[in-house]
């Protein structure tokens, strides 16, 4: 996938159906002509029902929030990658700082999960970040890149150039918080320059990279304005089919 603007709204566990099929139909309905891609992030009791909304739209594009590193069997509870392709699914949200916390899922796992989604021929978008913690120690951007490298260095350049990444900052998750925009564009860059040194300039400046963490109408425009970054992984706004318009039209 080449680089381009998106706004994706991952909406975590929130909306029963009835209600992410309205919100769903809202965005649909304001994304005729957006500047940028608009993707959707439902939890999975309304992925086919969102996808039913948004199939004729080609502007916007279906997402899961995870799925699980093996095909099929004995894993009560989890998602496979086949049941997300049959809904519609094209995006899986890979190594969320929430499941890398509350799922205790490893860089090591998180390269697994890569795989399968690219070997399905879906598009992982790929989380990374840092705590607070090793904000304020001053090490964040190792930090970052040390997850890059252990969940997606393994990737072929052309594997590589089919991904998505998202910056989250775990501090500005859900917090109000947000980075200010250079603090953003200075981690994008960062991202950029490292894969420009793993891999080329072409996939460098290919590759869409996300600012995640508290992205709301009235900081977008300013954030979403930095050269290197290009869109948002939105929260808590995109379940408000007005702010995530807004958002959707910042870029
Ligand atoms: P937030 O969440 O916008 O509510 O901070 C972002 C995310 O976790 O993807």
């Amino acid at each position: 996938m080449s680089r381009q603007l998106i706004a994706a709204g991952n909406w975590k566990m929130n909306t029963n159906y009835s209600e992410g099929i309205a919100l769903a139909e809202q965005i649909s309905k304001h994304s005729t002509d957006p500047k940028g891609l608009v993707i959707l992030a439902p939890p999975f009791t309304s992925l086919q029902g969102v996808n039913e909304v948004i199939k004729d739209n080609n502007h916007v594009k279906l997402a899961a929030q995870n799925c699980h590193v093996k095909e099929k069997g004995a894993y009560t509870g989890e998602i496979s990658i086949d049941m997300l392709i049959a809904v519609g699914v094209e995006y899986v949200i890979i190594g969320h700082s929430e499941r890398r916390e509350h799922n205790k899922e490893s860089n090591e796992l998180l390269a697994k999960k890569v795989d399968l989604v690219l070997s399905k021929g879906l598009i992982p978008i790929f989380c990374c970040g840092e705590s607070l913690e090793i904000r304020e120690a001053g090490t964040h951007i190792d930090f970052v890149a040390n997850q890059l490298k252990e969940s997606l260095f393994h990737l072929s350049s052309s594997d590589f150039a089919k991904l998505v990444i998202a910056y989250e900052p775990i501090w500005a998750i859900g917090t109000g918080v947000t980075a200010s925009p250079e603090q953003a564009q200075d981690m994008h860059q960062s991202i950029r320059k490292l894969l420009a040194d793993q891999y080329d300039e072409a996939i460098a400046n290919g590759t869409s990279i996300l600012y995640g963490g508290s992205v709301k109408p009235a900081n977008a425009k300013e954030i979403f304005s930095k050269a290197d970054v290009d869109g948002g992984l939105v929260g808590g706004a995109s379940l408000k089919a007005g702010d995530f318009g807004d958002i959707i039209d910042s870029f």
